[in-house]
This record gives C-alpha cells, structure tokens and sequence, in this order.
C-alpha cells in the first residue's frame, strides 16, 4: 500500500526517469576562479537577499521528501562561503526521511569548518582537487591556495567522516601531468578519487572538445602506471561514475564521461539554484521560480506542482558533440556541480 502511494507521487518523467536527487546550490560566491567555472575577474554575483534562506530551502527539501527526494548535495559556488553552512547541514541532517547528504567543496575552507560540518551531522564530503603543483594550481584557479586545500584534506581525514573523495579534472595541454601524482596521492591517502570530464559550462566559453582528456584516456594514464584496474560493480544504477579497483589492492579511482559517454538516460537529478530556481539538467535552457513560489506562500502542493512542470520537461539527454547542442545561459558556479 505505502509502495503505491510512493509510486504514485514520484517524480517521474516523459522517459520514465525517476528523480531522487537533489542537488542544492547555497551561494554563487566562490574564495577562487576556476577557470572551466568562474570568469577571472568582475563576475556579477546573485544579491544575497535573492539567495534562498535556510528556512525557505528547507522548505523546499521537505516538500521533495514527500514526493521521493531523499539524496541531497550541497554545492556552490563554495558552499563554504556560505555563512553558517553548519546550521543547514545541522536542519537536513535531522530531518526524517534525509537518506543521504553530502557537500561538494574546493576545500580552502576546510581547515576551519570540517570539524563543525562534522557535528552537524555531515557524513560525506567530496573536494575538488585537480593538481598537487601550486603552479598548476594556480593557472587553474588564478588563486593561491593549494596548500589550504591540502590541510583541508588532511584535517578532513582526522574528522571521522565516513566518506571522503577526491573529484578531479584534468585538461589536456594543462594538466596531464598531475594525472598519475592525484592516482599516487589518493593511494596513499586512502581516498577514492573520481575524474570528472570537463564540460561546456566555463563562464569563459573558452571549452573545446579537444581540451577534454576523456575517462578512457586517463584510464590508459593510470593504468600504465599502477597496472590494470578492475571495474567494480555498479550498486546504484543511477551512479554516473564508473568505478575501478587497483588489482594490487590499492583502493579505487572512478570516472565520470559526460562528454564522451553520457549518462543522460538514467539521469535522477534535479537542482536549485542559490536563487530558488528549480533546474532538470546542468544544461537546462530553462529554469522554473520556486523562490517566486516560496516566497508568495505557495502550498507544498504547489511546489511540488512546479517541480513536475520542471521534471516533465526534461529533456531526453544534453546533446554535447551534437548539432542541436545548446550551451546554458548560466555557467557552473551559477548551477551547482
Ligand atoms: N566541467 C566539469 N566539472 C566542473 N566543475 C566545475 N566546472 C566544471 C566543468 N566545466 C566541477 C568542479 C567541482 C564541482 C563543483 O564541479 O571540479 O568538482
Ligand atoms: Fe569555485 Fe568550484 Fe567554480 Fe572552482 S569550480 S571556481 S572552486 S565554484
């Protein structure tokens, strides 16, 4: 009986995907300026009183539990930046019917939050971590602050979290080299590490398919160096990351190919923006105005009768290296990763 009522009010779309996932994007402020995310300088930054408050975005989250959310990312920007990240991971983590939550950072922050994001109620934590040369990193994120990320990580480690993982990109003629030194570091650190393919959604619009160093590449990379990895076994379907063991034991490294393999087709996330707006896909054209709702004294059914219109609408995949691809209006920092 309950499994009929669930079913019933899923988020289901035209392709029969079913949307569990949210990921929630808490500031498009971020402390560097990556450059296949953020332009370097003079970026126009949301007014925060156009930011969703931790009351409003909890409301949102409990009005997609009722209707089967119950993964959560918190993302950014930094979200890091956001002050008092602590005290929404605090409010989901409590709240019934939360099955996962995780945060996604760069880490500069980490040294001085990990600990709180901890007691919280934070279990799983994802930092980007492209290079271990400041040189490298500093032509990445026309910033300083390596060493930070590093000290993040390393105090991250004492914080007893249950997950860490490392999410690399590497682009070629930029950062081929730090391929096999990542694979090295998470080895030894014990962290997973997953590569990510670099996407059209650079604020620059400088992306060309021939600066993506695709998942295969990279695999042929590692392999060469550490020896065969094994594909590990998808639990979740849904998983866009293509999993691998060292078959000398030395832990995991993972891959996501959204360019050149996409995982459109079995797609269950959703997104909100740090403004309130309600996305279907990272490249999405369209965006649908829950702040607008939340902020008029909409219903939970109305909400949820936005985000429907939102899911309904999704499109079958993102088109990337097709003719009818259409890059977003909004870069990455403006989405949420
Ligand atoms: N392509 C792929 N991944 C990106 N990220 C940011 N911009 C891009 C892009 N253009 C990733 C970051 C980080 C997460 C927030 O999103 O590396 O891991
Ligand atoms: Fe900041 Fe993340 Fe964008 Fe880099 S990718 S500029 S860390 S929001």
């Amino acid at each position: 009986m309950h499994k009929h009522t669930v079913a019933n009010t899923q988020l289901t779309d035209r392709l029969g995907r079913i949307h569990t996932s949210l990921r929630i994007s808490v500031t498009d402020r971020c402390n560097i300026r990556c450059f296949y995310c953020m332009p370097e300088k003079d970026v126009e930054f949301c007014p925060r009183d156009e930011l969703l408050t931790f009351e409003e975005i909890c409301r949102f989250v409990r009005a997609m539990l009722q209707v089967g959310v119950n993964k959560f990312r918190i993302t950014g920007g930094e979200p890091l930046v956001r002050a008092d990240l602590p005290d929404l991971i605090k409010q989901l983590h409590q709240m019934p019917g939360v099955a996962d939550l995780a945060v996604t950072t760069n880490g500069i922050l980490l040294p001085d939050q990990a600990a709180a994001l901890r007691a919280a109620g934070l279990r799983r934590l994802n930092i980007s971590l492209d290079t271990l040369r400041e040189e490298t990193f500093r032509k990445i994120t026309r910033r300083e602050g390596l060493d930070r990320v590093l000290d993040g990580i390393a105090i991250a480690q004492t914080c007893d979290f249950e997950k860490i993982r490392l999410n690399a990109i590497a682009i070629r003629g930029l950062s081929e080299h730090d391929v096999v030194p990542l694979g090295r570091f998470a080895r030894e650190q014990n962290l997973e590490l997953r590569f990510i393919e670099f996407m059209p959604l650079d604020a620059d619009t400088a992306w060309q398919s021939e600066n993506v160093l695709t998942g295969a590449t990279l695999r042929q990379m590692l392999e060469a160096e550490f020896g065969p990895l094994e594909p590990v076994s998808r639990t979740d379907p849904a998983q866009p990351a293509i999993d691998y063991r060292f078959t000398d034991g030395g832990g995991r490294i993972g891959f996501i190919n959204p360019v050149s393999s996409p995982f459109c087709s079995t797609c269950n996330r959703l997104r909100i923006t740090a403004e309130g707006q309600v996305r279907n896909c990272l490249f999405s054209t369209a965006e649908w105005d829950a702040r607008a709702m939340l902020r008029q004294g909409a219903s939970d059914k109305e909400l949820i009768h936005l985000v429907r219109e939102c899911v309904a609408a999704k499109a079958p995949a993102h088109g990337i290296g097709t003719g009818e691809f259409v890059r977003p209006q909004r870069a990455m920092y403006q989405i949420g990763g």
